[in-house]
């Protein structure tokens, strides 16, 4: 077990990163049913509604979770109708709650395009949030899956308590890093959980499946929110304004891993740069450079790497198969991507 550790870390490691394409060969048909499913959903005859709609189909997603929900159906046993119930779902979920992220965020761009609450403001993006979160829900209600309910109803209320948590840590900036994998747990673990867990329901896996699924699912959602901060730091094209958790003063593990290598001359100083409101080019810079040079990067680099490993390690508890391959080329995605 140690050396299949250690060699499947060599391997992530070395081998070259898989496009999503790639990825998503051998269901390049389901996913096309998914977005069938996924547009019929959004239909509606409200002329505002629509207009917002039509702009958000244009920017379209990586559509991660619709991907993560129907590799763990077919990991667990096959995709099915539930699976794309789930993966409908899940999406509309995810959508709703970037719209009220940006709200919350301040965010200017989102998927290269300007975000929702910069084009219609902030009180459209408000009310489009809850009329997706509200679709949401109804795909599973008329299709009678309460459990998938009962399960996406959970992760989307656990996404919203890490938000506020995250909210209030940032007013008193008084975040750990024990703290901020609590609240990345919650608003992005959660929903990461219930792809893995939803695709396995879909899947009629049995208990011990289920679990081990919601395990990767969990350290999945570890180190995909652990990227999105490092590429924060980035100078990545995202299609997300580079710096924007540094203007918000969002505190990440970079910055807090800097933190804790600092002096307390270095870590005062540091805070009440972090802290300043209306931050200049030019002091975005310096905490940039302050936490590459503390070595904040690299341990934010070691900890989601170590997640990933994690992930891997249970997943190759299932039987080897091309699907198998595929999610771990998925997992290797998470962590290495670039947007
Ligand atoms: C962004 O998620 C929100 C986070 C949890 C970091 P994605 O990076 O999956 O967003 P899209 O759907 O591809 O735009
Ligand atoms: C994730 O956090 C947001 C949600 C879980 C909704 P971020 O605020 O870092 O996500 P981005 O960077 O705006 O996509
Ligand atoms: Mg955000
Ligand atoms: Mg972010």
């Amino acid at each position: 077990m140690e050396n299949m550790a250690a060699k499947e870390k060599a391997d992530h490691k070395t081998a070259p990163v898989r496009s999503l394409d790639y990825i998503q060969k051998p269901i390049a048909s389901e996913l096309e049913t998914f977005r069938g499913h996924f547009r019929r959903h959004l239909d509606t005859d409200v002329f505002l509604l629509n207009r917002i709609i039509r702009y958000l189909m244009r920017m379209k997603g990586k559509q991660m979770r619709p991907l993560l929900v129907l590799l763990s159906a077919k990991i667990c046993g096959g995709i099915n109708d539930r699976s794309y119930v789930a993966a409908t779902m899940i999406e509309l979920l995810h959508t709703a709650t970037l719209i009220h992220d940006d709200v919350v965020d301040n965010a200017d761009q989102r998927r290269g395009f300007l975000s929702i609450n910069k084009v219609w403001k902030n009180k459209a993006s408000v009310l489009f949030g809850d009329f997706l979160l509200a679709k949401g829900l109804l795909v599973a209600v008329e299709s009678n899956e309460f459990e998938l309910l009962r399960v996406l109803s959970t992760a989307v209320k656990r996404m919203s308590e890490g938000e506020l948590r995250q909210l209030k840590a940032s007013k008193l900036q008084n975040m750990t890093e024990e703290k901020y994998y609590q609240i990345i747990t919650e608003k992005t673990g959660s929903l990461l959980v219930a792809c893995c867990e939803c695709g396995a329901i879909s899947a009629s896996a049995v208990e011990a499946v289920r679990i081990r699924m919601q395990k990767i699912g969990h350290h999945i959602g570890i180190a995909f929110q652990v990227r999105d901060d490092l590429l924060d730091y980035s100078q990545s094209k995202t299609g997300k304004t580079s710096g924007n958790d540094i203007l918000e003063r969002k505190i990440t593990l970079p910055f807090i891993a800097a933190i804790n290598a600092s002096s307390l001359l270095e870590q005062s100083k540091m805070r009440w740069l972090f802290r300043k409101k209306g931050k200049s080019a030019g002091d975005v810079e310096h905490i940039r450079d302050f936490v590459k040079q503390k070595g904040g990067l690299d341990y934010a680099t070691k900890k989601m790497e170590e997640h990933a490993g994690k992930a891997l390690i249970l997943l190759n508890e299932f039987p080897d198969s091309d699907t198998r391959d595929k999610f771990s080329e998925f997992i290797r995605f998470v962590i290495y991507r670039k947007k």
